[in-house]
């Protein structure tokens, strides 16, 4: 086995694509599992960085197998509902086990599921359902929690509202701190930690961890106009509202639906699962990316 040997399903996807710079530039040999007649063009960055393209599909085991052979370490960083995060995910696992991997990283990267009480949010749900089947299975493993990603603040879940100057929170504490980590620096971490072979099971991250106040200071200081904070509710209101606008979605595989947003929310605000103790210093050599930089860009 070649300790700097890695494999990486998702490797076409947003995290996925940053994963593999970052092990590149860290001098491993990175094999994405990409599926089967995936875009010549969208496999060209990778093929510039030198990663070995294995087209593969994730329900063909022996095809799953052969392209664990000799890793390291399986990442993935695969998005989607169940039929990704636990099927699809569970198979690339048993190849891994079968091909004698002796790590994995699975496709978590979010705020910290393990402390949220179950039900409260359906793609949590989802990554405790594949933890517990990881937990006992025969391979180590490293679930890397990072918050939420920062370029979010102002984007799909607003919380930095720029046309009405206003920073929105929900529930009683608009102190109450938040965690925000970049994808680029989600994605060196992950890389960092596929090399280090003495990972403890989760690793806590986070750029920055700021409140809403915070994030109301920042935006003022940033575009010399004062941004008050807005208090969209208590966080059962938002509880009950994502409720009301899940029975009235029509049911989708799309991960992200606005009613799981404001479940996220949710859990952002409620508290429950903050990312405590970090682990951010475990990789020194490490620049940690804050929101003053990222709020630069669209303020
Ligand atoms: N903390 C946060 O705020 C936050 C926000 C967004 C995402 N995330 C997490 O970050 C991780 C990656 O998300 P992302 O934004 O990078 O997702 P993405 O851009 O949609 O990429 C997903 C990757 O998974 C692959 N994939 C999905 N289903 C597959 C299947 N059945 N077979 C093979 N490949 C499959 C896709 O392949 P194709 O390109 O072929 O479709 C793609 O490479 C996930 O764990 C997600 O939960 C966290």
């Amino acid at each position: 086995m070649n300790q700097k040997q890695i494999v990486l399903a998702g490797a076409t996807g947003n995290l996925g694509q940053r994963v593999a710079r970052e092990l590149r530039i860290r001098g491993a040999s990175v094999r994405a599992i990409v599926r089967p007649g995936t875009e010549f063009t969208r496999l060209s960055a990778l093929r510039r960085q030198a990663v070995e393209i294995v087209e593969a599909d994730l329900n063909v085991r022996a095809e799953i197998v052969s392209a664990c052979q000799g890793a390291s370490c399986v990442i993935s960083t695969l998005l989607g509902l169940d039929k990704v995060l636990i099927d699809a995910q569970g198979a690339l696992l048993d190849a891994a086990i079968e091909a004698q991997v002796p790590r994995f990283i699975p496709s978590d990267y979010a705020m910290d599921f393990t402390k949220i009480k179950p039900g409260t949010n359906r793609n949590f749900d989802l990554h405790r359902q594949f933890k517990a089947h990881l937990d006992l299975a025969a391979i180590r493993s490293t679930t890397i929690l990072s918050g939420a990603f920062m370029h979010l603040l102002a984007g799909d879940a607003p919380l930095v509202l720029p046309k009405i100057k206003r920073v929105l929170y929900w529930g009683n504490d608009p102190n109450q701190p938040l965690d925000f980590t970049t994808m680029d620096d989600t994605a060196a971490y992950t890389a960092e930690a596929a090399l280090d072979p003495d990972t403890p099971p989760i690793l806590r991250i986070a750029g920055e961890q700021i409140s809403a106040a915070g994030l109301a200071k920042v935006a003022s200081e940033l575009s010399g106009t004062p941004y008050h904070l807005f208090r969209g509710g208590g966080v059962e209101r938002l509880r009950r509202l994502s409720r009301i606008i899940r029975v009235f979605t029509p049911d989708s595989e799309s991960p992200f639906p606005i009613w799981q947003g404001m479940q996220y929310l949710y859990c952002m605000f409620e508290g429950s699962g903050r990312l405590t103790p970090l682990d951010n210093k475990r990789y020194p050599n490490l620049q940690w990316t804050g929101v003053q930089t990222v709020l630069k860009q669209v303020l």
